[in-house]
């Protein structure tokens, strides 16, 4: 049997990571951008210098919000790229522009944050990582949820036999909001459709569990079933609900959507008991306290543990900075190899619901 991994992480002091604060430029203005802009004023290894939109007026806007010098407020993205005092870049646009975006700050030798998904799928990751090994960049997924101190507990203690052998994990993110054709989260051109926006969660997640029962980082699941329903107008998933079979005997059941209110939570199923997860995608990301509820088998009451965090978009933003001033390629808590599995697997899913995008269909680029 093999020794059990804990959650994997940068052994390195904080301070050697603040000692040269990381030089932040935010690529795309969007919803998303202001959060990780507000989130990084609590890094501690780095800071926010300059910020591209394709208008100079948002530009502008985003600046004055974020208190950013006019000689770094750029209004395109190239000229955020060209911009010398940028160490790393957070790529922000909606998620088919992230391939492009990420091959040219990989050429102008940034580092990169981009959002999830990373892209639309798995032969467009395999691209973006090459690019990025061939500059010598670190590229990371930003899975924010990751480094948020419960996950290093939900695998310490599926280490540590708390749940007895881990059978069945559920997880779901899901949300409703109406059909809008212009909306990034309906429009087929802009990979909309619940799988990729949040449904990755549940896939990434299921995937760390499987992972942690095996001692491993993640697994990648042999068998990947779904059902899903797809928009009459634009053909993205409204919502879905997948079945993902690992090796090692674990059962994923994950469901997602855009179009449906479902109850966003984890449950971990082990013949030792089952852990509830209320908040695994981190409703409180300011920071503060959140609660896990340990049901061991046998016991009156589930045990509460509850864990102290601080606000999640430094915790990202701070372990990449302690992967690059470590000269490490790879962020540990959210490797390539996790990134590309998950992309796999998310291929996978929309196959089994018959959901390819517009833009695959020409490029023939998804089995
Ligand atoms: N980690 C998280 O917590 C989290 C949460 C929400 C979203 N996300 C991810 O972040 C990405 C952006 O989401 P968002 O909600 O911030 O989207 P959004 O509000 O629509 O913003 C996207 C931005 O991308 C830029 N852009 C570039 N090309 C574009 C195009 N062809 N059409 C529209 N916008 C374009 C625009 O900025 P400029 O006009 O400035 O160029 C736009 O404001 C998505 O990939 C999503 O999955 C992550």
């Amino acid at each position: 049997m093999e020794t059990p991994a804990a959650a994997p992480t940068l052994n390195i002091p904080e301070s050697a990571a603040a000692a040269r604060p990381l030089r932040w430029g935010i690529l795309a203005t969007g919803r998303i951008a202001g959060v990780f802009a507000t989130g990084l004023k609590s890094a501690r290894s780095g800071r926010l210098v300059a910020v591209g939109s394709r208008s100079v007026d948002s530009a502008k806007r985003f600046a004055a919000e974020h208190r950013i010098k006019p000689g770094n407020t750029h209004g395109s993205y190239e000229s955020l790229l060209a911009d010398p005092e940028v160490d790393a870049v957070y790529i922000s646009t909606p998620h088919p522009q992230h391939a492009e975006w990420v091959a040219k700050a990989a050429a102008a030798g940034k580092h990169i944050l981009c959002e999830k998904p990373l892209g639309l799928n798995h032969p467009e990751g395999v691209v973006m990582f090459a690019a990025a090994r061939r500059a010598g960049v670190v590229l990371m997924e930003a899975f924010m949820y990751r480094f948020h101190p419960q996950i290093a507990k939900i695998v310490s203690l599926i280490n540590e036999g708390a749940l007895g052998t881990v059978g069945l994990v559920q997880a779901t993110f899901s949300f409703r909001t109406d059909y809008q054709a212009e909306s990034r989260l309906w429009s087929n051109a802009a990979g909309g459709g619940g799988i990729l926006d949040v449904g990755c969660y549940a896939v990434s997640m299921s995937r760390l569990v499987a992972g942690a029962a095996a001692g491993r980082p993640f697994l990648d699941p042999v068998e990947v079933t779904g059902a899903g329903v797809l928009h009459p107008e634009s053909g993205v998933d409204v919502y879905a609900a997948g079945t993902l079979k690992f090796g090692n005997g674990v059962i994923a059941q994950v469901a997602t959507g855009v179009g449906l209110t479902q109850e966003n939570v984890v449950r971990i199923y082990g013949t030792g008991g089952w852990l509830l997860v209320p908040s695994p995608w981190i409703k409180n990301r300011e920071g503060g306290a959140l609660s896990l509820f340990l049901h061991r088998a046998g016991a009156a009451a589930p045990e509460e543990i509850v864990i102290e965090a601080g606000p999640l978009y430094a915790l990202e933003a701070d372990a990449f900075a302690r992967a690059v001033r470590a000269g490490v390629k790879e962020v540990p808590e959210m490797s390539a190899d996790d990134t590309l599995g998950n992309l796999a697997a998310l291929d996978r899913w929309r196959a089994a619901i018959g959901l390819r995008y517009e833009s695959e269909k020409d490029a023939r680029n998804v089995s």
